[in-house]
């Protein structure tokens, strides 16, 4: 990471290796054959909303839906760092172009997933009586009109990131599944936590690809990513680590569970270990075990 969190937006192809644009067709063509149409699911027409109901649910259990509310509202700027960092324009060179091009059938894809994800929760909110519908739009707004960056340097760090952070978020979503009195919110975190899944192997995909081609050269920016890992919107969210603790008490959110994740796929990549493949294998692991913050 360098600095540039104060600088303002990076509007400029990130640098670092990229991979052959038929490797990044090769993955998101794969995810793309995840959702057939007849597995595709839809805010208006899955769920009885009549049938939710914020009575069935404890404080824990409503603070927790407010807090992924807010999480899953942000993703105009999770979408906005890919369009900056892999423009689709005349900025950067036809081979740049063609990379990002097949990338952008991904990420439409994915922040379209992203966006219902957010709409469900919302109108969850609603449906249940949780909050009223402009107060809620104003609060989602305190929040979602900040910035969100991840100011890496290398390309490789842009699926590194969501590896970790779509793994973690589905596991949360498995354990808060289990904990929710309602059965409407039981069937929205099913369908959440199925789609980060299939996010998760998105991002593990392009990772192992990256490995394979180019081995220890990409080791050192992902071992960065994961010594600084944060939950997004850490940083930003008023509040966010006394209400991280609280809501954990609802259900468990630790997101060094996914880099057990991590670990699996750089194994999967790596036929021989390098030293230098060993000592992240070790670090990955070191920081799973030393980590007791839940967050
Ligand atoms: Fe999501
Ligand atoms: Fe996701």
């Amino acid at each position: 990471m360098t600095d540039s969190v104060t600088t303002g937006w990076n509007v400029a192809q990130v640098g670092g290796l990229l991979l052959p644009a038929a490797d990044v067709d090769t993955a998101v063509s794969a995810f793309l054959r995840t959702s057939p149409p007849t597995l595709r699911w839809d805010v208006d027409f899955s769920f009885d909303w009549t049938q939710a109901d914020a009575d069935r649910l404890t404080e824990g259990e409503r603070s927790a839906v407010q807090f992924i509310t807010i999480i899953e509202d942000h993703l105009p700027g999770y979408f906005a760092l890919y369009e900056q960092n892999f423009p689709v324009d005349d900025s950067v060179d036809r081979a740049t172009y063609i990379h990002n091009r097949e990338l952008y059938h991904f990420t439409v894809r994915w922040a379209q997933e992203e966006d219902t994800h957010a709409r469900a929760l919302t109108r969850y909110q609603l449906a249940a009586g949780l909050a009223e519908r402009d107060a809620l739009w104003d609060s989602l707004a305190e929040e979602g009109r900040k910035q969100f960056v991840l100011p890496y340097d290398e390309a490789v760090q842009f699926f590194t990131y969501p590896l970790v952070q779509e793994k973690a978020t589905q596991i949360y979503y498995q354990h808060l599944r289990q904990a929710v009195g309602d059965p409407l919110l039981k069937e929205i975190l099913v369908r959440l936590s199925k789609d980060e899944a299939r996010h998760f192997s998105f991002f593990a995909d392009m990772v192992r690809l990256y490995l394979e081609r180019y081995g220890d050269a990409v080791v050192d920016p992902i071992r960065e990513v994961i010594a600084q890992f944060r939950m997004p919107l850490a940083d930003t969210i008023r509040g966010y680590w006394r209400w991280a603790l609280k809501i954990a008490d609802t259900a468990r959110y630790d997101h060094t569970e996914a880099y057990d994740h991590l670990v699996k796929v750089v194994n999967r990549a790596v036929d021989a270990r390098s030293d230098k493949v060993d000592e992240l294998i070790s670090f990955v692991t070191a920081c799973r075990q030393m980590q007791t913050n839940p967050f």
